[in-house]
């Protein structure tokens, strides 16, 4: 079966060069030229652990190529995907579909024969079968159907993910679409990865609900640190023993500066803006922005009040601007508010993140330095923003020396009270006062 895969990104590349990797010939399709003559080399636009050594392979044995001849793919494909960017509107909570529709008009005047149209893309409901109206008008000859497959890729580990996911979920709604799909996700079925098989509505929910509670638990643990550090509880201990509950899972009860990326924030918003819009509300998810949004200034005010309630003058370290480890990705990340409101408040910022490339782009008047040691030379305070593994096992005494004043502030927990108050540091953390 022949693929194409239109969208280059965290999603649509991913996927793409899993799916080659099942066997089929992939097509990926982007219409940025650099990006694609980049990617034909060899090169990977994104930060994605193995995705360079998977594309490589699959490009030598032929089976997956890169293109910005949209219409010349889409013609010698039996399933097209539509995995473009679906980002926040400006100023708004709803999901800008331009993209979208911009590349389902491409596809819809390239059709010649049966062809299955997966979105892959996370849209609100009711997006598919909008695609289905618009391609029908835009080419009423067109011989094709209309498939949800929303993607549950976290960025860092998105091959794993991909290539062993909880579930496989497809929208169809015709059986000849619904066998394309189920020929497509054999390789997972035959390891009994289930495929279930829904309407298009469900299947274009079902992402935001699960978007949604996850980022629903974060916020919950979150708060409850907070409780727990005014009532001499451990969250981390709380975390543990919620976790070994199977009917709540281990998963997303680690505490934070609050939760980032490209997914929970613009998901939560896309479902609370469109649940309006069909009448209802939900508002557990409104309070989740609400609480999640808040905490990033929190934690600034966090910072303040261990380094005695100013930063006036004063130089802090920043270890992880990311929104998460194992990624470039500075989307909606903490950092983004964090470091600007320690800066108002008068601080000069040494940064250290071993995937800072993109983030230098983003913010001003930060000093970035090539490790740790070198952001924490002369610094009145270190904050651990972002939990990489290049510091979990940071040399105390060695900051100790080179720090002006031993305070660290560790806002994902990645140390014990313990060891880091022994070394002779003032630490705070979360949700675990002095346990
Ligand atoms: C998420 C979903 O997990 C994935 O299924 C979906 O397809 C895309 O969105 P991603 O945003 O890449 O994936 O990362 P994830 O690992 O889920 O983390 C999201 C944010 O939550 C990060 O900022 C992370 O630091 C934070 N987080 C995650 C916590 O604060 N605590 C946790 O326990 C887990």
């Amino acid at each position: 079966m022949k693929v194409t895969m239109v969208g280059t990104g965290y999603v649509g590349l991913v996927t793409g060069t899993c799916l080659s990797s099942f066997g089929f010939e992939v097509i990926c399709v982007d219409n940025n030229k650099a990006k694609i003559e980049g990617l034909e080399k060899g090169i990977i636009p994104i930060y994605e652990p193995g995705l360079d050594t998977l594309v490589d392979s699959n490009l030598k044995q032929g089976r997956l190529s890169f293109t910005t001849d949209l219409i010349g793919a889409v013609k010698q494909s039996e399933v097209v995907f539509l995995a473009v960017g679906t980002p926040s509107k400006q100023n708004s909570e709803e999901a800008d579909l331009t993209f979208l529709f911009n590349a389902a008009e491409e596809v819809a005047k390239a059709i010649n024969h049966y062809t299955v149209i997966v979105i892959k893309s996370t849209v609100p409901v009711g997006t598919c079968r909008r695609i289905k109206d618009f391609i029908k008008k835009t080419n009423p000859q067109a011989d094709f159907d209309v498939t949800s497959n929303p993607e549950f890729l976290r960025e860092g580990s998105a091959i794993e993910d991909f290539m062993r996911p909880d579930r496989v979920v497809v929208g169809a709604e015709s059986e000849r679409s619904r066998q394309v799909m189920d020929g497509l996700y054999k390789p997972l079925s035959l390891l009994e990865t289930p495929v279930v098989f829904t309407t298009l509505e469900t299947s274009e929910l079902s992402k935001y609900a699960s978007n949604a509670f996850l980022a629903t638990k974060i916020c919950f643990i979150n708060q409850l640190a907070d409780l727990s550090e005014k009532c001499g509880a451990n969250v981390q201990h709380i975390s543990k023993i919620m976790g070994l509950d199977h009917r709540i899972g281990k998963e997303c009860l680690h505490v934070g500066p609050g939760y980032g990326g490209s997914c929970f924030p613009k998901d939560t918003m896309a479902l609370s803006f469109f649940a309006k819009k069909f009448g209802t509300s939900v508002s557990i998810v409104d309070a989740v922005i609400t609480a999640n949004k808040d905490r990033k200034l929190q934690m600034a005010k966090k910072v303040i009040s261990a380094c005695g309630g100013s930063v006036k003058n004063k130089k802090i370290a920043i270890l992880g601007v990311t929104f998460k480890p194992e990624t470039d990705d500075i989307r909606d990340a903490p950092s983004l508010v964090i470091i600007p409101e320690l800066q108002r408040a008068g601080a000069s910022i040494h940064a250290n993140d071993p995937a800072s490339h993109e983030a230098e782009k983003v913010f001003s008047n930060v000093t970035w330095r090539p490790c740790p040691y070198e952001a924490c030379a002369g610094a009145d305070a270190v904050v651990i923003m972002i939990e990489w593994n290049q510091f979990r096992s940071l040399d105390f005494a060695k900051l100790k020396q080179i720090m002006k004043t031993p305070i660290m502030i560790d806002l994902k927990n990645i140390y014990s009270v313990h060891e880091v108050e022994s070394a002779g540091f003032f630490y705070e953390s979360i949700g675990r006062g002095k346990v």
